[in-house]
């Protein structure tokens, strides 16, 4: 089959504004749309620029937007999308560096900010930290990030300012919070409590939709909220 693709195209360096370029590609249904940008790239137009690694939908590198959603380009199939029409456009909210390429250093600077690392002042044990399958299973779902920023990038409340800590961060934040093994629930509350927090969220669900590891984000954020209003981690 062959499929039109509108893509997104900008260079800061020589373009006054974006414009969109459109390349007609031949394609198989089973052809990931990184397949085809990888075809225009290697045979009609080498400036095309975009980000990817694994090309399995790992490392988190190529969530763009597809056809209007944030979606990774390497997990997409061409029959999944229905139409042999595709428009690819970077990630909204986030600075574009080029073309499909956006600066994801406040996407990363909202991540740190929730201490997304295991703190724990005791002795470290002669062994491993012990938990329990039903411990190990309260904080499954967040451990499965793999920082694509496709849930940031989705939500309005992000879009608004840019000042939401957003759906990424928090469930990072999840992930440790709800960690038996975790002493630093107190310190990453206190942060996710303040005006740029999980008070932003107005439970618009983008992110969770947008999310390809499927995490249940939505669900994340009203715990870290009730946590919050409780005190309490059950
Ligand atoms: Fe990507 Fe999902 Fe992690 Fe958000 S929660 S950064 S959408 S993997
Ligand atoms: Fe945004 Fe998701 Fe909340 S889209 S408003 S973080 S439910
Ligand atoms: Fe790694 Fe798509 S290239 S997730």
């Amino acid at each position: 089959m062959q499929v039109t693709l509108k893509i997104f195209r900008y260079n800061p360096e020589t373009d006054k504004k974006p414009h969109y370029e459109t390349y007609k590609v031949e394609a198989e249904p089973t052809d990931r749309v990184l397949d085809l940008l990888e075809k225009v790239k290697g045979e009609q137009d080498g400036t095309l620029t975009f980000r990817r690694s694994c090309a399995h939908g790992v490392c988190g590198s190529d969530a763009m937007r597809i056809n209007g959603m944030n979606r990774l380009a390497c997990k997409v199939l061409v029959k999944d999308l229905g139409t042999d029409h595709i428009t690819i456009e970077p990630l909204l909210g986030l600075p574009t560096v080029k073309d499909l390429v956006v600066d994801m250093e406040p996407f990363f600077e909202h991540y740190r900010s929730v201490k997304p690392f295991f703190i724990n002042n005791d002795p470290p044990p002669q062994k491993e930290r012990l938990q329990s399958p039903e411990e190990r299973a309260r904080f499954d779902d967040t451990t499965k990030c793999i920082l694509c920023a496709a849930c940031t990038t989705s939500c309005p409340s992000f879009w608004l300012d840019g000042q939401y800590v957003g759906p990424a961060a928090i469930v990072n934040a999840h992930r440790f919070i709800f960690d038996s093994r975790d002493q630093g629930a107190e310190e990453r509350l206190k942060i996710l409590a303040d005006q740029f927090g999980v008070f932003r969220c107005h439970t618009i669900f983008n992110c969770t939709l947008a999310c390809p590891r499927e995490i249940q984000i939505t669900k994340a954020i009203g715990e870290v909220r009730k946590a919050i209003a409780t005190g309490r981690l059950d």
